[in-house]
């Protein structure tokens, strides 16, 4: 009797909860098929992932020397080191002559960290949350994890793929909606918002009381035109940014927020009780990071070039439908001239011509198989290469 109950309690403490079940990353199976290329002597050219080929700014590199030769790393306080806190604001008044109360922005492990504090600290379990269609999966897995329930809404050329007041506002007529998140520049199609676009969303959001997230993480790599901060436009916007991707810092894991005044200290409590604080030297790094935009600002423009190659490049090789590649280093390109499934042609591609990419059905599972990412943040030769090759691979 004893016996069987213990059965029954572990195989119920061993069965995984349901909010576990969250789909896997596709490109992450791209990667490994890659890997098992480059075991057996192949050259791949990595386009599938969406990470700087660079390292982390000297100047970060060097502060993180300094700090562990110091000795000790202690906690910081949950919200974040002061003077990181202090460096992010001043960085709004430099870049988007926007400001910001130091007291309002909060560090975190990365953006990824920033979503699960924003999303438990905005709503409740069964709350609709917007996000658009091609977008960044884990935004709609993690809202799964947590309870609520991601409302993929579709958008289209018309608004350069960007979520329109209208189509946020039809969606929440038909069943209310307590969050909108969006990302500009977005991750997989690297299109942006113009600020009027901007503007009449959050107005539509906040006059129909839905929570506005912006995920700014591609901010500083815009080419098509100045990216706009949603922080400029509502002090009610929560936003979210990140090292990772300008600052070529993804494994320090650092990210910031600029949250509401009244969920500073939700907020707070919540990041106490999650992880304490974010590693204390990442945190320096950081702040260090901003005194090395020099090498940042010739990576970017090394992107900038990357997207010139691929722009003229693609269509001579015979992929001439790509979305407006505004910003982020994403160009996501429409292969349905070629297959009804974009997984397969990736991994002809990869198979036959050593590029990898990512296939669309990771970001937008109605239209990502006719759908292709390609991430270009390494470097020129790799760029054109790859175009060379699939130009002899479609021929
Ligand atoms: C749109 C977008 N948001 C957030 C993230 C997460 O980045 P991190 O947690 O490294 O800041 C990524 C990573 O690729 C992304 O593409």
């Amino acid at each position: 009797m004893l016996e069987a109950t213990l059965g029954n309690t572990v195989a119920g403490v061993l069965l995984p909860s349901g909010r576990s079940e969250v789909p896997p990353f596709m490109v992450m199976d791209v990667m490994t098929a890659a890997e098992r290329i480059e075991a057996a002597g192949g050259h791949v050219i990595h386009m599938e992932v969406g990470q700087p080929a660079a390292p982390a700014p000297k100047v970060a590199i060097a502060a993180a020397e300094a700090v562990l030769r110091s000795g000790r790393i202690d906690y910081t306080s949950a919200l974040g080191i002061l003077s990181l806190r202090q460096r992010i604001a001043r960085h709004y008044r430099q870049t988007y002559a926007c400001d910001v109360d130091a007291n309002r922005i909060v560090v975190t492990t990365g953006s990824s960290g920033a979503f699960i504090l924003a999303f438990l600290a905005m709503f409740e379990p069964g709350d609709r949350v917007a996000v658009t269609v091609p977008g960044y999966p884990p935004y709609r897995h993690i809202l799964t994890a947590l309870g609520c329930e991601p409302v993929p809404i579709e958008t289209t050329h018309e608004s350069r793929y960007a979520l329109t007041g209208e189509a946020l506002l039809a969606a929440h007529r038909k069943a209310p909606l307590k969050g909108v998140l969006v990302a500009s520049p977005a991750n997989p199609t690297g299109t942006m918002m113009s600020q009027d676009a901007l503007k009449d969303l959050i107005a539509a959001a906040e006059q129909a009381g839905i929570r506005f997230i912006s995920d700014e993480i591609y901010h500083g790599l815009d080419y098509a035109f100045p990216a706009v901060t949603a922080a400029e436009l509502s002090p009610h916007a929560l936003v979210i940014n990140s090292f990772s991707k300008y600052f070529c810092m993804t494994g320090w894991r650092v990210g910031w927020m600029v949250v509401p005044e009244p969920l500073v200290r939700p907020i707070e409590r919540l990041q106490q009780n999650l992880s304490i604080s974010v590693p204390t030297l990442s945190q320096i790094a950081a702040e260090a990071a901003f005194d090395g935009r020099e090498e940042m600002e010739a990576i970017k423009h090394g992107y900038q070039q990357n997207r010139s190659i691929l722009i003229e490049g693609l269509p001579k090789a015979g992929l001439t439908k790509f979305l407006p590649a505004d910003g982020a280093f994403y160009l996501y390109a429409d292969v349905s001239d070629f297959t009804s499934d974009s997984f397969e042609f990736a991994r002809e591609m990869l198979e036959k011509a050593n590029v990898a990419a990512t296939p669309g059905v990771d970001f937008d599972p109605i239209h990502g198989r006719a759908f292709i990412r390609f991430s270009y943040a390494r470097s020129a030769e790799e760029m054109q290469e790859a175009v060379a090759r699939i130009a002899g691979w479609l021929k």
